[in-house]
């Protein structure tokens, strides 16, 4: 098979990576990919969301399976491009319907979806500059910390969390004039929920579906999760307190209503489903949907994931899933981040990196990195993702954390404490 995976991270080189060890695949293209991905596939000069050179593309090199990384093309509608097109509509795409990537697309969407099939979320509000008072009024019902969402993708920054009153109005109405453009037009007010989080992953070819191994990501610049928000600084699989009594409540709670609202609802949804869930006092609940894989987790997950994925997406897309094996690798997997000094503020890019050609013991994905000459350099915020297996987490992460030291390059920064709070 010929495949087209779409993006540019380190989720992609980690996906990429596991594709192209399944022997069904004769060909592997990453548009637009990094200097990682290079090493197991053939990168493409194209946008993840330029349809129109994607479908010359797809056509002239006889491509048998779309593949999609990030967000952005899936809530622009990519599966329903190749569906409505004659020329397209044989070829797969794994991702959801353009409907159905409004789980991600728009989190009033997503808590609206929730309400209707039952599935346990925090309580919320749904509030427009034209019910405001409304929203104001809700917030007095609230107790801090105040949680508001900018209905819209904001690239991972639409969420504020306000530890006063007065703030949180303040920046209710901000955000309604516009803090996020078009995003935050509406702003979806949450209850806030106390607990340890984690991810779950799910493919689905919109009636079955295989849960891949939990992980949980570490959000926060600072070690201790201080500071500001981040892509996500490292990963951990599996998750201890996601054992089978926990899933269990996940998979009758959460997964199987999912799947059957799409369903009764006639959304398309034939690829992967992110759920963020929060454990409140031993209670699955919902923080978010996404409509794809995480990054920093895939980097961590896709080490775990035994059976061929390829394997899998055939399911997907002939809508057997039910018939075929995720098996998984006991062994603990992490990925640790080494990123940009500065960052997720102003950081440089374009520093040479060095040491990669002498990482033996863990596999080194690329986020934000190119070829200069030759040469690898930096080219984003977040630059490698260390990932490491070992017979327990601690074993898995002393591995990374060794490797995160050899490898060099200016300014580089990391997080030695991921995994702390498991
Ligand atoms: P989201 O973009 O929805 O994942 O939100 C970003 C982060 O904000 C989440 O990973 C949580 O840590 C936090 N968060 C979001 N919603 C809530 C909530 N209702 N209660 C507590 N924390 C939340
Ligand atoms: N690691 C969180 C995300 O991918 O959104």
């Amino acid at each position: 098979m010929k495949l087209l995976l779409l993006g540019s991270g380190g989720r992609e080189h980690a996906l990429a990576w596991k594709i192209a060890q399944s022997p069904k695949v004769e060909k592997l293209y990453i548009a637009p990919g990094n200097a990682g991905t290079s090493n197991v596939g053939e990168n493409v000069e194209m946008r993840a969301d330029d349809f129109s050179a994607i479908k010359t593309f797809v056509l002239k090199n006889e491509i048998d399976m779309v593949v999609v990384g990030p967000e952005d093309p899936l809530v622009k509608g990519i599966y329903d491009f190749f569906k409505n097109d004659t020329e397209l509509n044989n070829i797969p795409v794994i991702g959801p319907s353009k409907k159905g990537a409004m789980l991600e697309g728009s989190k009033e969407f997503a808590k609206a979806f929730m309400m209707r099939h039952g599935i346990p979320t925090a309580g919320y509000k749904s509030i427009t500059a034209a019910n405001l008072q409304e929203g104001l009024e809700f917030l007095e019902t609230l107790q801090a910390p105040y949680v508001l969402k900018a209905d819209g993708l904001c690239a991972g920054k639409g969420v504020l969390i306000l530890n006063t009153l007065d703030e949180a109005k303040k920046e209710l109405q901000e955000m309604l004039g516009g803090m996020f453009g078009d995003a935050s037009a509406t702003v979806v007010i949450e209850e806030f929920l106390s607990g340890i989080e984690c991810s779950v992953f799910v493919l689905s070819d919109g009636i079955g579906y295989k849960v891949l191994p939990v992980a949980k990501d570490y959000k926060r610049i600072g070690e201790g999760d201080k500071g500001l928000n981040t892509g996500g600084m490292g990963s951990v699989s599996p998750v201890p307190f996601a054992d089978e009594a926990w899933m269990k409540k996940v998979d009758e709670r959460i997964i199987r209503p999912t799947i059957n609202g799409l369903l009764q609802e006639g959304i398309d949804y034939k690829g992967f489903i992110f759920l963020g869930l929060i454990n409140v006092k031993g209670e699955p609940m919902v923080i978010e949907y996404n409509v794809r894989m995480g990054d920093p987790e895939t980097e961590s997950v896709m080490l775990r994931v035994k059976s061929d994925l390829v394997e899998l997406f055939e399911g997907v897309a002939a809508g057997n899933l039910d018939q075929k094996v995720l098996e998984e690798d006991p062994r603990a997997a992490v990925s640790v981040m080494l990123v940009s000094g500065g960052y997720p503020e102003h950081y440089d890019k374009g520093f040479p990196i060095s040491g990669l050609d002498q990482v033996n013991d863990s596999i080194v994905f690329h986020a934000g990195t190119a070829l200069k000459d030759g040469q690898v350099v930096t080219n984003g915020g977040r630059v490698l993702a260390i990932s490491s297996y070992g017979v327990s987490k601690d074993e898995a992460l002393a591995q990374s954390f060794s490797v995160a030291k050899q490898i060099n390059f200016e300014k580089k920064y990391f997080r030695s404490d991921i995994g702390f709070d498991l």
